[in-house]
């Protein structure tokens, strides 16, 4: 039986620690951490998770701000929209909810936000300082799956990582920071042949395909450490992973859960991200 990772309660943690350091920020400063969320268009899944990160804010002390916008927006507003938070002192954090309507360029708009305002870690320069092992703003949910594998004590030096999923916001960047923590690390994709006999090699294995419960048995080696990013909706409204939970909490020796794993993971790494946006901004 697997023992399950409570990233909501990890999550909690480290916002009680944000939030005090936000007061002392405070006090130090005069001014907490500012945040400011774009959320372009209505896409039920991302208005859900703008609420959530908002909602954190709260929670941790950061003065933040949503902007919504409707799904017909140019790309040129858009882009000046930015550049106005870009010069705007008082502004910590930019992020700008993805996907956005396909007349938008999401490479143009990621660009275009001031590397240090960067709080997803998805502006070149941050994936280029990643890549190359420089200090960097680090995309918030592999740095949650990190901080989740640190504070669960599992090890990873010279244990087999497989990545399924290739994206820029989850399987390339969680691919880098494993290699950088010793794993031995195997990306696999949506093209990979003989799939199973891979990941059932893997002593972590990290899901981020897309796809419900796409990960099943067959797939898993016993005690295998697995992390499930994915978080799909069903037709009865309930959230489901990309791993089929009933099946792999028999065979894995740690497992994540949907919801209350990695999400929550994510939404504290974004925290952490703005308040050292603010402190490099400040310092
Ligand atoms: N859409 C799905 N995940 C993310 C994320 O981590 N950041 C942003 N900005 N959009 C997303």
């Amino acid at each position: 039986m697997a023992q399950i990772i409570d990233g909501k309660q990890l999550a909690a943690s480290i916002k009680d620690n944000l939030h005090e350091q936000v007061i002392r920020l405070q006090a130090q400063y005069g001014r907490v951490p500012s945040l400011v969320v774009i959320l372009v268009g209505n896409n039920p899944a991302s208005q859900s998770y703008v609420k959530g990160k908002i909602k954190a804010a709260e929670v941790v002390g950061i003065n933040s701000q949503l902007l919504t916008f409707p799904a017909d927006l140019s790309e040129e507003a858009l882009l000046s929209e930015i550049d106005r938070l870009n010069n705007d002192d008082a502004v910590d954090g930019i992020l700008v909810q993805l996907p956005l309507p396909k007349h938008i360029s999401e490479d143009k708009v990621i660009s275009a936000i001031a590397a240090e305002k960067d709080v997803d870690g998805f502006h070149p320069t941050n994936v280029a300082k990643l890549w190359l092992g420089e200090k960097c703003l680090l995309p918030c949910t592999p740095k949650g799956i990190m901080r989740m594998i640190e504070l669960t004590g599992i090890q990873t030096s010279g244990a087999t990582a497989v990545v399924i999923g290739r994206s820029n916001i989850v399987g390339k960047p969680i691919a880098k920071l494993l290699l950088d923590a010793n794993a031995t690390v195997v990306m696999t994709h949506s093209r990979t042949k003989n799939m199973t006999e891979i990941t059932r090699q893997a002593d972590v294995l990290v899901v981020a395909i897309g796809k419900p419960n796409f990960v099943t048995a067959e797939y898993l080696k016993p005690g295998a450490v697995v992390i499930d990013v994915g978080i799909n909706r069903k037709d009865d409204g309930k959230l489901c992973g990309d791993v089929d939970f009933e099946a792999a909490k028999d065979i894995a020796g740690w497992l994540t859960p949907v919801p209350g794993g990695v999400g929550p993971m994510t939404i504290a790494m974004l925290m952490e991200n703005t308040v050292e946006c603010f402190i490099s901004r400040i310092g």
